[in-house]
């Protein structure tokens, strides 16, 4: 596996990964409820993501193997991660937790000492278990029941 920058070529396909990773790994979050899902997935089209591999204020990364997209992810220069989504065949390998590493040495590279994040239900113990803290109360992101703002603060490992 690779990690590196998307870039509009790569649009599609990270899409993809992103709608099925919350459609079909986040179902404690959105409950099947299509309201919920239609506000989560409103801004997952291939254009929009086209356009976040261009923003310079932020960073697309994507998981690769081969010529396949195992993960999608996004960091702002300010330090909070915007995406964290594995792709339903390549969970619980590792994926996640060596994306979330490189978006954080990407916020530091752009002089952030913290990253925040809102974590999904699904992701909450994923999180705290890779030094995530709760950042106050729970939100209701999207409509879903709990949304856990978070944050950590980065070093060089
Ligand atoms: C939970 C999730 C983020 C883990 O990422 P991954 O790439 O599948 O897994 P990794 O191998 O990198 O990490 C494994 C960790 O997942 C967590 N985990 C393991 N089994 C789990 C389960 N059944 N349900 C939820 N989390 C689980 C644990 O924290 C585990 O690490 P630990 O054993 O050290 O505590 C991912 O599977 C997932 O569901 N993503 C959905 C999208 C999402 O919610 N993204 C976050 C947006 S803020």
């Amino acid at each position: 596996m690779r990690i590196r920058d998307a870039t509009p070529a790569d649009a599609t396909a990270a899409c993809d990964v992103l709608r099925r990773s919350i459609s079909e790994l986040c179902a404690a979050d959105h409950h099947n409820d299509p309201a919920i899902l239609g506000r989560w997935l409103a801004n997952k089209t291939p254009e929009i993501v086209a356009g976040w591999t261009m923003e310079p204020e932020s960073s697309l990364l994507i998981a690769m193997e081969d010529e396949t997209i195992l993960a999608v992810g996004a960091v702002r220069n300010s330090g909070e991660i915007t995406l964290n989504y594995v792709a339903p065949a390549a969970r619980f390998r590792g994926v996640s937790s060596a994306l979330l590493a490189a978006l954080e040495a990407r916020a530091l590279d752009r002089g952030s000492t913290r990253c925040t994040l809102v974590s999904t239900e699904t992701a909450h113990r994923f999180y705290l278990s890779r030094g995530y803290v709760d950042d106050g109360a729970p939100q209701r992101k999207f409509g879903t029941t709990s949304s856990y703002p978070m944050f950590r603060q980065i070093a060089r490992r």
